[in-house]
């Protein structure tokens, strides 16, 4: 499958050598994607919220060489992380085609996340985002006339080519990725802002973390989709995801948390049943991860605030809530919920606008 629209103009000339840098921020999804065909094409469409402090920042060196195929050198924290490679590698092939000039360079990757790598924080949404806008960046040197509408679109092409939720990171603050009828614009190849009215509710909207199991992933996401291909659910599942979709366009323009809620928490425990009716089957969830689930919804009832819940693969738990009701959830979070997550970690988060250039 080639796009022919993100296949540039051959080069007039190549730079001899540079270096460019961008920081671009991880996404929660509230409709999740959890399924793909061939060349990373999700199973159905979901939506994210763009985060605003969970981010990686990545700066890209390269110069010119003359020996053939990719090479590269990738840091991170300043320290060489050879275990990155073969995932890079996997994601310069898949691009090659589209940024023709990655085997005429040597790059050396430098890239380090505001959250602690061993926080069970998946870093590959934020990080691939943030390499396929260093990639833009190198482009427009070459191309100047690219219009910044082409460099998002394409360097969210490009990130999903590298991990499907990574072309929900380039921008901000409510993003849509899979083609969906009652989306206008929607695409499986790219995100794209959510098209319609957002309720004022949502502004600021906040995304606590709490980090309950800081380990290596259990199953890779990759492993994970790909349970998703004999899956006796699957096609229920996703015509579910397709119809909370369609169910969220009311509910973000009305501001009717309530339904939100629903969605959003029914959302987190699907992604879970899938898993653990796979097979082979996971249960990702930690003791903690439920207890706080218990915690939270008693806390809701008694108090009526609006307050919920999501889960990426893993037993972390996102905790969503409106801004204006910050102050209460967040003494209950420090009070009631941080005795659960490892060492008490948690990082107070919340909507933001996407992806900056960093001056290098
Ligand atoms: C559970 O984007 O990490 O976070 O395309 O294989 O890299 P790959 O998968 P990835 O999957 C993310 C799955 C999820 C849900 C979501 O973010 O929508």
């Amino acid at each position: 499958m080639i796009v022919n629209e993100f296949i540039p103009k051959p080069y007039t000339q190549l730079l001899d050598r540079g270096a460019v840098a961008y920081s671009a921020p991880s996404n929660i999804a509230l409709v999740k994607y959890w399924g793909k065909k061939v060349h990373q094409i999700p199973a159905n469409s979901s939506i994210s919220f763009t985060l605003n402090n969970c981010k990686t920042a990545t700066a890209l060196r390269f110069e010119k060489k003359t020996s053939k195929g990719f090479s590269f050198e990738v840091f991170l924290d300043g320290k060489l992380q050879d275990d990155f490679k073969p995932k890079i590698e996997q994601f310069f092939s898949r691009i090659e085609v589209y940024v023709p000039f990655l085997s005429s360079y040597h790059f050396v990757i430098e890239t380090s996340n505001t959250f602690p790598h061993s926080s069970g924080i998946a870093s590959s949404a934020s990080g691939m985002s943030a390499l396929a806008l260093c990639l833009m960046q190198i482009e427009q040197q070459l191309d100047p006339a690219i219009s910044k509408e082409f460099f998002n679109t394409k360097a969210s092409f490009l990130a999903r080519l590298g991990s499907g939720s990574a072309c929900r990171s380039i921008e901000g603050n409510l993003i849509v990725w899979g083609s969906h009828a009652n989306i206008e614009g929607s695409s499986d190849l790219v995100g794209i802002k959510y098209p319609y009215e957002v309720h004022h509710k949502f502004k600021n909207y906040r995304d606590t973390i709490l980090l309950v199991d800081k380990g290596e992933k259990q199953v890779s996401s990759t492993v994970g989709h790909n349970l998703m291909h004999d899956h006796p659910f699957a096609e229920q599942r996703f015509a579910q995801a397709h119809s909370n979709m369609e169910a969220l366009i009311p509910v973000l323009k009305s501001g009717d948390l309530k339904a939100f809620i629903s969605i959003v928490e029914q959302e987190a425990l699907t992604l879970h049943a899938m898993m653990m009716s796979s097979n082979p089957y996971f249960i990702l969830m930690k003791p903690n991860t439920l207890e706080i689930i218990n915690k939270l919804w008693a806390f809701r009832a008694k108090t009526g605030l609006h307050v919920c819940f999501t889960l990426d693969a893993g037993a972390n738990v996102h905790v969503l809530f409106p801004d204006n009701e910050a102050d209460e959830v967040q003494e209950f979070i420090a009070t009631e919920l941080a005795e659960h997550c490892q060492n008490g970690h948690y990082i107070e988060d919340k909507l933001g606008l996407g992806a900056e250039p960093i001056k290098i």
